[in-house]
């Protein structure tokens, strides 16, 4: 099967590489790092994009930034990567773990309502696999309750709602582009936001607390050096250069596949709302009825699909919560996605046509091979 392999580099990464490596700047100061901080926040439709190493501690610097610490409640979904939820307590305030909707995969807006309480500060949805989240719901609460709504945007590069991007709907939103991402550099991170004052604090504090036109050796805020490098720069403007078009090639590979495996009632695919008019489609997530997922997935994997059966455990189970201060409100989805879901990564979506033909075929023999015999 001709599925291509990622991260995957080309003359241009090299080129631009070359250009940072004959520079005498290879660090945060050289121009590629601003051309692409303009370039990718433009894309997300916001006005300023903060670069930083990676996308955690983005999630960081904007938790510093709200003045959330101590006392304070952020409520998060109980299906993400870890640093969603250390982020929160490494800021020193508490993680309130809220069930996702059966079938977007995403924190669901009941939940959260549920789950606010005086100390809550702010929501950090995060877009699964691409998939946005009901940010008009979210919004409204968030809105209601006086929270702030800080998108986790680490999976939905591109991903779009009525021509809207991901990024633009929250105060601001952390991206990462770290080695699996659908746009990356091995690492990096950036937070994205309209808000000048905001944005200027978290270059600023990223910056070691520097302020733009001031002297270098003028420090203004207790910051930090989060700064991404220049090489990284090259490498995530030349991945930058393809992302639009990746984008469209797995959006038209998708449909062919899902039109190809629509008939299997074994699976039910995770669903956007209507109105998402552009999904990343980093992560490839459905669900299995009838079937035994591990079993599923090793008979994919035998056949050279990258398929991942899901996270082993909500975020709450983490031997890190068994320590950490934390709120858990019941999750009865989450704990059920757990045991029942796959996805299948970005890349088998990039492949040719009859690729993707292959795939759906293999995804048939998995679900056949895979069924549970009900004793009669
Ligand atoms: C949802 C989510 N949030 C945050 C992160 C953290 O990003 P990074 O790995 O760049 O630190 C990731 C990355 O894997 C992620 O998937």
């Amino acid at each position: 099967m001709q599925i291509p392999p990622w991260p995957s580099a080309g003359e241009r990464e090299a080129d631009l590489l070359r250009m940072v490596l004959e520079s005498p700047q290879w660090g945060g100061f050289h121009p590629f790092v601003a051309e692409f901080e303009q370039s990718f926040a433009a894309y997300q439709h916001a006005r300023f994009g903060i670069s930083a190493m990676n996308g955690s501690v983005t999630l960081e610097l904007a938790l510093e930034i709200l003045g959330i610490g101590p006392g304070d409640e952020v409520i998060v979904p109980a299906i993400s990567f870890i640093t969603t939820a250390t982020a929160v307590s490494r800021a020193g305030a508490t993680p309130v773990f809220v069930d996702i909707e059966a079938d977007s995969y995403n924190i669901d807006p009941r939940r959260v309502r549920e789950a606010i309480t005086p100390q809550t500060k702010a929501v950090i949805p995060v877009h699964f696999g691409g998939v946005l989240c009901d940010l008009q719901a979210l919004l409204e609460l968030c809105r209601e309750h006086d929270l702030v709504l800080l998108e986790d945007a680490a999976h939905a590069h591109g991903s779009e709602y009525e021509g809207k991007r991901a990024g633009s709907f929250g105060l601001a939103a952390s991206f990462s582009f770290q080695n699996g991402k659908v746009l990356t550099a091995g690492e990096g991170g950036m937070l994205v936001t309209s808000d000048e004052s905001f944005a200027a604090r978290a270059r600023s504090i990223a910056n070691c607390g520097r302020l733009p036109g001031r002297s270098y050796s003028e420090h203004h805020e207790l910051g930090t050096n989060f700064r991404l490098s220049g090489m990284h720069a090259a490498v995530l403007l030349a991945q930058f250069e393809k992302l639009p078009e990746e984008i469209q090639i797995r959006e038209e590979n998708l449909r062919i596949f899902k039109e190809l495996t629509a008939d299997l009632k074994e699976i039910v695919w995770q669903c956007r709302l209507p109105g998402q008019t552009q999904n990343s489609n980093y992560l490839v997530t459905g669900r299995l009825i009838g079937s035994a997922r591990d079993e599923f997935c090793r008979g994919l994997h035998a056949a050279g699909i990258p398929v991942t059966p899901f996270y082993p455990h909500t975020l709450y189970r983490n031997p890190v919560y068994a320590r950490e201060k934390c709120r858990v409100m019941p999750c009865p989805v989450a704990e059920t996605r757990i045991q029942d879901s796959f996805w299948i990564g970005h890349r088998a979506f990039l492949a040719p046509e009859e690729t993707i033909r292959e795939i759906a075929r293999q995804v048939r023999v998995a679900v056949t091979c895979s069924r549970v015999s009900i004793p009669s």
